[in-house]
């Protein structure tokens, strides 16, 4: 849409100027004023895509995610797919609304949704106090823990073994708050954009451990040789969608979509789908 009103002003600007050759002053006039209708006109189609992301015109609704989370979000050839992505889908299709998934930081996504940009954030994303000063969530739709991922000859066999240890996390994470608390026991944290970043990086010999939530962790474990995870899980989390504060009608929404597919058993069916019961 953008393009083609760009490509509107062009014209009129060029058109203006093939007139303007020569000619009066009049005609100059008029390719400016033609141009000045265009950019408004571009400055109108700016405004109601905002509103558009906003989910209220067209039927769009924009969830931000970081989509190196998995199976919750990841990339399969060119699409992301996952358990946070089908039950959006399903929520979307309940509210008769498209989905448009955008793939950003993880530590952006906050930001993405209290700017209007983004309609609600699905990153296994966990419910936290700091963040609800700056988002609301929905219902939670998983509970989850943070773990310990080691190599399998690691002499850390617990948490209380991570004192004075490198210990990588995703940037923005509750894996990288839980793990900023060993600063003062002297360990280094190293924050990646990616978990598995961190991952590699262990696997590199970069660093000790890597702390991070328990699906991707047994994904990331058994993909790579030689680490392990540890059996005490650090945290008890719960994992929620997340709205711009105060968007009441589309947080209500949100949990009613929600409760309706734990009731038929949809939500279950979407997680089966991606972890299997041990
Ligand atoms: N549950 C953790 C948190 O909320 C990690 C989530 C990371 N998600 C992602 N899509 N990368 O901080």
């Amino acid at each position: 849409m953008k393009k083609q009103v760009l490509a509107l002003v062009m014209a009129a600007v060029m058109a203006g100027s093939l007139t303007a050759c020569g000619s009066s002053a009049a005609d100059t006039t008029t390719a400016a004023q033609a141009a000045t209708t265009a950019q408004a006109e571009e400055k109108k189609e700016e405004t109601e895509t905002e509103t558009e992301a906003a989910g209220d015109e067209d039927g769009v609704l924009v969830m931000a995610t970081n989509a190196e989370f998995p199976p919750y979000e990841y990339h399969d050839g060119g699409e992301i797919v996952g358990i946070d992505v089908e039950i959006a889908e399903a929520i979307a299709e309940k509210l008769g609304k498209t989905l448009e998934v955008e793939d950003i930081a993880f530590d952006s996504i906050i930001p993405e949704i209290q700017s209007g940009k983004a309609d609600f954030g699905a990153a296994g994303m966990t419910v936290d106090e700091d963040r609800l000063k700056n988002v609301d969530f929905s219902d939670p739709y998983t509970t989850a823990s943070q773990v310990i991922i080691v190599k399998e000859d690691s002499d850390i066999a617990g948490p209380d073994d991570l004192s004075g240890k490198y210990i990588g996390v995703q940037l923005g994470t509750t894996g990288d708050i839980y793990a900023t608390d060993y600063e003062e026991e002297g360990s280094t944290i190293e924050r990646y954009n990616k978990g598995f970043e961190a991952v590699q990086a262990m696997l590199q010999g970069k660093i000790d451990a890597v702390v991070i939530d328990i699906e991707p962790a047994k994904v990331f474990v058994s993909q790579n040789e030689g680490i392990k995870i540890l059996d005490e899980a650090l945290t008890v989390e719960e994992y929620a969608i997340a709205v711009k504060k105060g968007n009441t009608e589309l947080l209500e929404q949100i949990n009613g979509a929600l409760a309706e597919l734990k009731d038929s058993g949809e939500l279950q069916a979407i997680i089966d789908k991606y972890i299997s019961a041990e």
